[in-house]
């Protein structure tokens, strides 16, 4: 059962979104975040550079690896791509919910399968659409209507957890189970710069929400010293 009690206790942990230029730049914000910061989030700008070396070097320093390659393809060829990802040490894997269920369950089964310590999840509408940019792709469903259905899709496929706004969190928690892990990027303290995010919310905020990790790029890497940004996102979670 869940209590609003449960949602007060509960601290998220920060991800860091390691979107960056080249693999210096990625190593020098890695070393500047120290001990405070668990879990690193490799999406493509990165990996499609750095490739599995990078991911290894986290991994190396101690700090977990959620690879975000948001895989969107027929069933058979996502399944055989987390097959590729095997001897990788990653914690956590994203695909879009939108490859459907038979996609879903195939990669749900595949990722018990060859990666039994990874956590897979589903994204399910991007937090840089709003309700005019999803309509532009013909859903007509309200952008809440649509993540729900990508979330029990996504449930129903036995995937671990889903990325999804944090505006969207509070709603989720009451249709989902409490053990589906909610990850929410979109995430902007107070004053900063949005850049292309549209359905966000302050890490306190998210942190009310019931989110279990918040994924934080920009408001990091883009500040002039992204340790004491981190700090003062921590500060904030903490409070
Ligand atoms: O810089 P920022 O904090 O906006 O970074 C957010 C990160 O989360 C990016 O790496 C982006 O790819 C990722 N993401 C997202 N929305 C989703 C899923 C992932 O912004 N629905």
């Amino acid at each position: 059962m869940y209590h609003d009690k449960d949602v007060e206790d509960k601290r998220p942990e920060v991800i860091l979104a390691l979107d960056v230029d080249n693999r210096k730049q990625a190593e020098k914000i890695i070393q500047a975040t120290g001990d405070k910061l668990q879990w690193v989030k490799v999406g493509l700008q990165s990996y499609l550079r750095d490739g599995a070396d990078l991911v290894r070097t986290i991994a190396d320093s101690g700090k977990k690896v959620f690879l975000d390659l948001k895989l969107h393809d027929i069933p058979n060829t996502m399944a055989k791509a987390i097959e590729s990802l095997s001897e990788l040490p990653i914690g956590m894997l994203t695909l879009h919910a939108h490859a459907g269920e038979e996609a879903l369950q195939r990669c749900a089964q595949t990722g018990k399968e060859v990666l039994p310590e990874t956590l897979i999840l589903a994204v399910t509408v991007l937090t840089s659409m709003d309700q005019s940019a999803l309509s532009a792709v013909g859903v007509r469903s309200p952008v809440l209507e649509q993540v729900e259905r990508l979330a029990r899709l996504a449930t129903r496929s036995e995937v671990g957890g889903i990325v999804c706004s944090p505006h969207e969190l509070v709603h989720l928690r009451t249709c989902l189970s409490p053990e589906t892990k909610m990850i929410t990027p979109g995430i902007r303290p107070a004053g900063s710069d949005l850049g292309d995010q549209r359905r966000i919310m302050t890490p306190a905020e998210a942190k009310l929400a019931g989110a279990d990790y918040l994924v934080i790029g920009r408001p990091i890497l883009a500040a002039k010293a992204p340790g004491l940004a981190l700090d003062s996102i921590l500060a904030e979670i903490k409070g």
